[in-house]
């Protein structure tokens, strides 16, 4: 089968902001305790926290990580984890039904964030708490001192502000199971008096404002529009969240869930749009999509969780080549949205539901959908180029119009260099793959990835990271065209040196 992607240098979608390769570490299962900190690891730096682990986010280059939650963000008393670490009181965490040590608190975590080389998207507890509590906070982070707040900061040890730039009012403040889940109406009108709070504390601040936690929603459309009706001039983003899984096992229909991501974007970009011509406004709502990734394979494992455990392994889901596949589509769904999509966070970054993982007192591993990720994250960057695709398609329930072939191409002007992403959905046909391109002139391939020809089903665990990419040659130049391979139900990667 053919499938072509053509480009042009001067027509772009976007610059790529690289908070879009963001992701997210929640006070959730074994994320931060037994995750990215464990004192008693061989690995452990004088902090704590796990030098092997720290490696391989860095391996991810991860521009901005989200936190602390997530669900937990919503009955987070963020005051409990600062001070002296044995003052520090043991709290239940109603959200994951599990006990909070507050032994990584924002200090802690602040740190570690400097030390992976990432910016915190700090988020604020709207479920049970409010506007005095937001703006404390954000004294304590970012305020240069002489204030009560700002000045227990430098007691507790940190004497130049965070800085904390990007701010999430509350988390996924639509959902009933969200510890003081709220109305539209409620949380529209909270996060604006919020937001107008915390912009007078720190001006310098972008707001993350809660979109609908999922398209399925019954609330979604209406929740947006009147949160946006509120909050238009304090804020700067609209959040959405999705996880998508393969319960049904049908390969054709999950490999068209990225669809489904392209088709929520859309629509929520014309409600921030219709909310602005309503408004008569000229500012223009971007989007966070802060929560993205595949969550299905732990529920069962969850389901039979004791509760009121310090750390227990929730959400721990092990991810197949199938899921790689996905997480590509996704990844390019979100370059092809570069354009109003600002900021995106992979949920979540270690054990739960996460691209690395860790055994207690033992090794680290990759997951195979840390492949796609560390790819589009190290090498998507500069632009993103308008693509022309032709493919054969096939149909699935809600989509008549899958291509075979979902591709994108990123140019960075800074190393002159052109890539290309592609997923082949084929599950039986290679595809004869075409890239044509005016005003490039290429002078060679710097590389040529793929993860093919494993089974499905096959996944990675530790000592054992089978699922993974390799190099190939299979790429040809003539005329300024390149031409290649891509094998059924195969990840790719092309990296082009251009003059
Ligand atoms: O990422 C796991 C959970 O999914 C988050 O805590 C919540 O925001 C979402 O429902």
């Amino acid at each position: 089968m053919k499938a072509k992607l053509r480009v042009q240098r001067h027509q772009k979608i976007s610059e790529i902001d690289e908070r879009l390769y963001g992701s997210f570490i929640e006070h959730l299962g074994r994320a931060v305790y037994n995750g990215i900190y464990e004192p008693t690891h061989e690995t452990a730096d004088a902090e704590g926290f796990r030098n092997d682990v720290k490696q391989l986010v860095k391996e991810l280059n991860v521009p901005l990580v989200r936190y602390p939650g997530g669900n937990f963000v919503s009955g987070y008393k963020w005051e409990d984890s600062v001070g002296p670490k044995e003052n520090r009181p043991r709290k239940v965490d109603l959200a994951w039904r599990t006990i909070e040590t507050n032994q990584v608190g924002v200090h802690e975590f602040a740190k570690w964030a400097k030390e992976v080389d990432t910016e915190v998207n700090m988020a604020v507890n709207l479920g049970t708490r409010g506007i005095q509590e937001a703006m404390e906070l954000l004294e304590y982070c970012n305020f240069e001192g002489g204030t009560y707040w700002s000045d227990l900061r430098k007691e507790h040890g940190t004497e130049k502000p965070f800085g904390f730039k990007t701010w999430c009012l509350g988390n996924e403040m639509d959902g009933p199971w969200q510890i003081g889940h709220k109305t539209a109406e409620e949380y529209g009108r909270l996060a604006a008096e919020t937001a107008k709070a915390m912009k007078l504390v720190d001006d310098s601040i972008e707001l993350v404002v809660c979109g609908s936690s999922s398209s399925k929603m019954p609330t979604f459309g209406d929740w947006e529009r009147v949160v946006l009706e509120h909050t238009y001039e304090y804020v700067d983003y609209l959040s959405l969240h999705c996880y998508y899984g393969n319960p049904e096992n049908d390969l054709g229909n999950y490999l068209a869930q990225s669809l489904d991501m392209d088709q929520f974007i859309k629509t929520v970009v014309s409600i921030c749009d219709y909310v602005k011509v309503k408004k008569g406004s000229d500012k223009q709502i971007n989007l966070s999509f802060d929560e993205w990734n595949v969550w299905y394979h732990s529920n069962e494992q969850d389901a039979a969780m004791e509760p009121w455990q310090i750390a227990p392994p929730l959400l721990e889901d092990i991810y197949n080549f199938e899921d790689a596949l996905l997480i590509g589509c996704l990844l390019i769904t979100l370059l092809k949205n570069s354009d109003r999509v600002k900021i995106a966070c992979l949920a979540q970054l270690v054990n739960v539901i996460a691209p690395i993982m860790t055994e207690n007192d033992g090794e680290t591993w990759k997951q195979t959908i840390f492949y796609p990720f560390m790819h589009v994250s190290n090498h998507g960057r500069g632009v993103v180029l308008t693509p022309s695709v032709e493919s054969d398609s096939y149909s699935v329930e809600g989509f008549k119009h899958v291509p075979y072939l979902e591709t994108i191409a990123t140019y960075n002007e800074e190393n002159n260099e052109l890539v290309i992403f592609a997923v082949n959905r084929s599950q039986e046909e290679t595809l004869e793959f075409v890239f044509e391109q005016e005003g490039f002139e290429f002078e060679s391939i710097i590389e040529e990835t793929a993860m093919e020809g494993f089974d499905v089903k096959a996944t990675n665990a530790a000592g054992a990271e089978v699922v993974k990419p390799s190099i190939v040659q299979k790429a040809t130049i003539a005329d300024n065209q390149l031409t290649t391979s891509l094998s059924p139900l195969s990840w790719n990667v092309i990296r082009i040196k251009v003059k």
